[in-house]
């Protein structure tokens, strides 16, 4: 492949890495792989500068901004650590820090590196008084109110302890393990979709609107860098916010709160030992060392040793000590010179593959599973490994009982990352992808653009029919709560139901199968099925699981089209027509209304009583006032939230948009609307429009 169309595919796929990380919370590879292909990307953008590209990914640390939280500016940028994988690029960093300071003698600090989210806490007067995320470097989420709940963080620093009039300290939020593996089997319970690691689940958890759940999550924090202003026990500012090396804090001078005696700071672990004196957790494993050797040393302990820690860490990070030295040495555009993380290498066994088999899940989709000969990797006995889908079993070109290398990244499901072909026996047979379904027999289809292969008999195949009756009783669509997984598996066995209208029908006397002491709980499970007609339509057409309509794709075409019959009717243009409506999902619907089967369960469902139409209180709200109109939502509002300021444009027929363009008709612009999209709006000279005067053209 020539270097042109290879950055073109590097910086696509970081731009979708990136938001599966960022956006959506759910990486799909590894740190490690991520770096890589970064690198890759920034090597062969320095090497073709005339590529250069403001929105390469490369041009971003990444961003982790929430809407709904009030935006920060950082007083000190949050920079990033320069990453290294092996010892010799730990030696390559030694030997350029000893080159700068020219022969100086010179300490290195090596400390945990915690794989949380890191966290910017400013304190005045020994008082926690903000909280602030990363975000993009240059501002974050405010999360102070969040963080308060976290036990760890002192909210008073220890009275007399020497802390300074004014300061800020950076470190580390994390969900400690047991926290993480309880969290995750509650939402087993509830089948809510689990953390693939601690860190998604502590920044899943830190950016909940409600305090009160981040309080229940048990979250820890490590406070790991102390920035001080120069000079300065009051309200001094730093000359500039930039990102070099002056406005960065390094050696100060501070006044102990009871003390009138200025103390001076003079390195990064005497800081840390004060603050640790003030209330913080500091991390216990820090370690001065004066030598390479001590260094490489200190990694290799902590390889092993970092697994009976009770928190998540993906490395080591190397600082020098002195604070004059790290000022000497100062900064490039992203990251300090002066330290570097040593990322550590993900866990690996290998083991014998002995078999491939498949699972359906409910849409229908196949996921092949590697199973394999028992292997210990990082604490667990490991038997079974995701294969993903037939691409990657091709990649990997595996063949039946290959020796195979299987990895545990940040993330507990563990994957086959290679195959030892050393190992492999002349007549090995290559793995085939199998053609139909393992489940009901039917030829298996693979859609246009989709890595995955699916069974299309969706009425058919017993997985695919009993997770459209767990999606159609689940708590968003019909809610029918004195139903689960196993009630239902346990209806289709006895052949009671074989879709979701079949539910109607059930009796009492079926239900408990005629036993006395099952009788209570049958009438209950029966009654709330009845009782579940009343449901709304949008959230029928949300139940009766067209494939990729979501709940907010429910909601949108039931608004528009207003009842079945006419969401039956509707041509691909008019679907088409319908926000987050493209090919792809008009498609699935026109296919969903024009089978005899679905059409069927369809009218049953309607002689049941279901609601089949918007409601008249629905529609007597609706009106044209925003008929064609583009709105942005910005900042926080007073009289109603963000989703009823989202809900009330789609009801008088505007629609909702997340980013200012000229096709913008107007911003509703609650306080604190984020300085970028302010100015965009300025630019563009889009109207901004406050509650006031938004709730008066709509009420008019
Ligand atoms: S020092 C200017 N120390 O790793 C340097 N960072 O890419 C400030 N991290 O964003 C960071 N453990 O979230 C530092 N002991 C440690 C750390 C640490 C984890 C995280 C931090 C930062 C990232 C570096």
């Amino acid at each position: 492949m020539d270097y042109k169309s290879r950055i073109e595919t590097l910086r696509r796929e970081l731009h979708e890495h990136n938001y599966n990380y960022y956006v959506l919370n759910q990486p799909t590879i590894s740190d490690y792989e991520f770096d890589m292909m970064m690198r890759e990307l920034q090597d062969l953008e320095a090497e073709h500068p005339e590529m250069a590209d403001p929105n390469s990914p490369s041009q971003r640390v990444g961003s982790d901004l929430n809407q709904q939280f009030r935006q920060v500016a950082h007083k000190y940028p949050m920079l990033s650590l320069a990453n290294t994988y092996n010892e010799s690029e730990v030696a390559d960093f030694y030997r350029r820090v000893k080159e700068g300071l020219e022969g100086e003698p010179f300490e290195i600090v090596a400390e945990m590196k915690y794989d949380g989210l890191s966290i910017s806490l400013t304190y005045i007067d020994g008082r926690l008084t903000q909280a602030v995320t990363r975000g993009d470097g240059e501002k974050g989420d405010d999360v102070t109110a969040n963080v308060r709940t976290i036990r760890s963080i002192p909210l008073q620093l220890k009275p007399g302890s020497g802390y300074p009039h004014e300061f800020e300290i950076r470190g580390e939020i994390l969900m400690p393990w047991t926290s993480f593996e309880q969290l995750n089997r509650e939402r087993e319970l509830r089948e809510e979709p689990l953390f693939a690691n601690p860190r998604n689940a502590a920044s899943g958890t830190l950016k909940s609107q409600k305090s009160e759940l981040v309080a229940s999550r048990r979250l820890d924090a490590y406070l790991y860098y102390l920035l001080l202003p120069e000079g300065a026990t009051t309200d001094s500012q730093p000359a500039q916010m930039d990102l070099f090396a002056d406005s960065q804090p390094a050696q100060m001078d501070l006044f102990a709160d009871s003390q009138p005696a200025p103390l001076t700071v003079e390195s990064h672990y005497e800081g840390l030992q004060m603050a640790r004196g003030w209330g913080f957790k500091i991390s216990e494993g820090m370690k001065k060392c004066t030598t390479l050797q001590e260094i490489i040393d200190f990694i290799h302990y902590w390889d092993t040793e970092r697994k009976n820690l009770p928190v998540a860490t993906d490395g080591i990070v190397l600082k020098v000590n002195s604070l004059r030295q790290q000022r000497h040495l100062g900064f490039t555009a992203k990251s300090p010179r002066w330290a570097i993380a040593y990322k550590f290498k993900a866990e690996r066994a290998c083991t014998r593959l002995n078999e491939v088999t498949y699972q359906v899940g409910r849409t229908g989709a196949i996921t092949p599973v590697a199973n394999m000969d028992p292997v210990q990797l990082a604490g667990t006995t490991v038997r079974r490994a995701s294969l993903h889908n037939a691409d990657i079993i091709r990649q990997l070109d595996l063949h039946l009982g290959d020796m195979v290398y299987v990895e545990k990244g940040g993330e507990i499901i563990p994957k086959v990352v290679g195959v030892d072909l050393a190992q492999r026996k002349p007549d090995a047979q290559p793995i085939e992808f199998i053609k139909t379904c393992p489940e009901c027999g039917a030829p298996l289809v693979r859609y246009e653009g989709e890595a995955a292969h699916y069974c299309p008999n969706d009425t058919g195949c017993p997985p695919q029919i009993k997770g459209k009756i767990e999606h159609f009783i689940s708590r968003k669509a019909m809610n029918i709560d004195s139903l689960g997984p196993e009630t239902v598996d346990d209806f289709y066995q006895r052949h009671l139901i074989n879709n979701i209208a079949d539910l109607y029908e059930l009796t009492v006397m079926q239900v408990s199968g005629g036993n006395k002491n099952r009788t209570v709980s049958a009438t209950k499970a029966v009654e709330a099925i009845k009782a579940s007609v009343n449901v709304p339509f949008e959230r029928v057409v949300y139940a009766i699981g067209i494939r990729f309509v979501g709940e907010t794709t429910a909601k949108l075409l039931a608004r528009r089209f207003k009842s079945m019959d006419n969401l039956a009717n509707a041509t691909r243009e008019e679907l088409m027509d319908v926000e987050g409506v493209g090919d792809v999902i008009a498609q699935s619907v026109i296919d969903y209304f024009s089978n005899a089967t679905n059409r069927d369960i369809l009218s049953r469902l309607r002689d049941y009583g279901l609601t089949m139409q918007i409601s008249d209180e629905q529609l007597a709200g609706q009106t044209d006032r925003l008929a064609g109109q583009s709105v942005v939502i910005s900042g926080v509002f007073q009289q109603h939230s963000r989703d009823e300021y989202k809900a009330l444009i789609e009801q008088h027929g505007g629609k909702n948009v997340g980013s200012i363009s000229a096709k913008t008709s107007f911003v509703l612009a609650g306080e604190n609307m984020g300085p970028a999209k302010l100015e965009k709006a300025q630019k563009l000279g889009i109207k901004i429009m406050n509650e006031a005067e938004f709730l008066q053209i709509i009420n008019d």
